[in-house]
């Protein structure tokens, strides 16, 4: 069964990093040693509904046409096959530098932070639930002070003053703080809307507290990049007590597909390359996970979740947690890999409001983490999948994130226990 094709091309940071450091290989610190996984954090969490997503069809503008009739203006529009996003991206990650710093360096260009930002305010899933959320609950911005963490573009900024809040203070630490101050006064909103450049951890607010902190934070498998905690930190030194924050949870699930057809494709294939033994490379392929869109029709068990974590309250350690699984067979297949997905949620809101990444829902930049299993195993319909996940910070790079899974099958057809390691970088 093959992957759904997916309609939109991909060009945040997150998936241009994520992308390019897929042909990265470990280097000999790269070890499990520098796994920061504790087998004795276990968190199990209860389902929060999300059922009440406003939005309208995306008007995503895409350039299409075989591989073999692109030109260089083309490969501008596919971050996966443009050489030269790479090797920026790869020559300042071999140096050490993360993700955030990379886009206040001078060396990344202007042209690959508007490609960025074009790309998610284009994923209409995500930024058509934040305009719905705070168009819909002006009730929450009327005259409060807003901190916008992570401006970009200053687009929630925007919507925020558009919706009466008496102060927005955009903080953003790209680039991109320069144009956000331009769109900001080009809009007539410069009397509201204060932009400043610099990391969040670094500024001083020209305000002792803000009343709300909203931001767009979210990576891919939820975590990845970590810019979690910096939402954390800024909540702690910058909000008012009773202060709110938007969103306020983010839950992740896990489900297993059947994936014969890929799997084949990109892992299996490093067994026999022309007859001789490429297994190595297929040992790392396996532990990096993968992120692509998932058809839905590939789902073999139920969806269960993993953690709901709840970003007014937890503390940044909660970004590490296991958490048990129990997956239940719909009906008689493969299991290849596991699938994680997470939705995020405004239950300040007047209704409940939020989307989700998952296979079933409208893709989203985001797509789903596939992590491909060793075995393949053969499921009859309504037996289990059991066992564990557990997700830290990498402890050397806390923007990448480590994760473990035990799983094992006590089935008629197939008995098969295992521990498998990966890491997102
Ligand atoms: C996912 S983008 C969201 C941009 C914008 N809010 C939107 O919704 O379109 C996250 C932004 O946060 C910025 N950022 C990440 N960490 C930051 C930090 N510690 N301080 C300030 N900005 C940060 C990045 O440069 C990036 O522009």
């Amino acid at each position: 069964m093959g992957r759904r094709k997916n309609n939109q091309t991909s060009m945040s940071f997150n998936n241009i990093q994520h992308q390019a450091t897929k042909i990265r290989f470990n280097d000999d610190d790269d070890d499990e040693d520098s796994s920061n996984l504790d087998d004795s954090i276990v968190a199990t969490e209860k389902a929060i509904a999300v059922d009440d997503v406003t939005m309208s069809e995306p008007d995503v503008s895409f350039v299409d046409g075989g591989d073999d009739d692109k030109t260089s203006a083309d490969y501008y529009f596919d971050s996966y096959s443009h050489f030269g996003i790479h090797e920026i991206w790869n020559s300042e990650r071999n140096r050490g530098v993360d993700c955030v710093s990379m886009l206040i360096l001078p060396s990344v260009d202007v042209f690959l932070l508007i490609l960025t930002m074009q790309e998610m305010l284009k994923d209409v899933v995500r930024t058509k639930t934040y305009q719905n959320v705070i168009y819909q609950n002006k009730f929450l911005f009327k005259d409060k002070v807003v901190l916008d963490v992570g401006a970009g573009t200053g687009i929630l900024s925007l919507f925020c003053a558009k919706a009466g809040a008496a102060h927005v203070y955009a903080v953003e630490c790209s680039h991109m703080a320069n144009m956000a101050k331009e769109i900001v006064e080009s809009n007539g909103f410069s009397n509201v809307i204060t932009v400043l450049k610099g990391k969040i951890e670094d500024i001083e607010l020209p305000v002792a507290k803000v009343d709300i902190i909203i931001s767009e934070w979210m990576g891919y498998f939820l975590l990845f990049e970590n810019m979690l905690n910096t939402v954390l930190y800024t909540r702690d030194k910058w909000l008012v007590n009773d202060g709110i924050v938007l969103p306020d949870k983010a839950s992740l699930y896990l489900t297993a597909i059947e994936d014969a057809e890929y799997k084949e494709d990109k892992i299996e294939f490093w067994n026999n390359v022309y007859g001789f033994d490429m297994t190595c490379i297929k040992k790392q392929a396996m532990g990096e996970p993968l992120v692509d869109t998932v058809d839905q029709n590939q789902i073999v068990t139920n969806c269960q979740l993993l953690k709901t974590m709840d970003i007014s309250k937890m503390a940044s350690g909660d970004t590490s947690f296991t958490a048990p699984f129990k997956l239940i067979a719909e009906r008689d297949d493969y299991i290849h890999a596991l699938v994680a997905y997470f939705d995020v949620s405004f239950t300040k809101c007047h209704k409940l409001m939020g989307f989700s990444t998952g296979p079933r829902s409208r893709a989203t930049h985001w797509k789903q983490t596939v992590l491909y299993l060793e075995d393949v195993l053969t499921i009859c319909q309504g037996e289990a999948l059991s066992g564990s996940m557990t997700v830290a910070p990498n402890k050397k790079n806390p923007r990448d994130i480590d994760i473990m899974i035990k799983y094992s099958l006590n089935g008629r057809r197939c008995v098969a226990s295992r521990t498998q390691h990966y890491r997102m970088r």
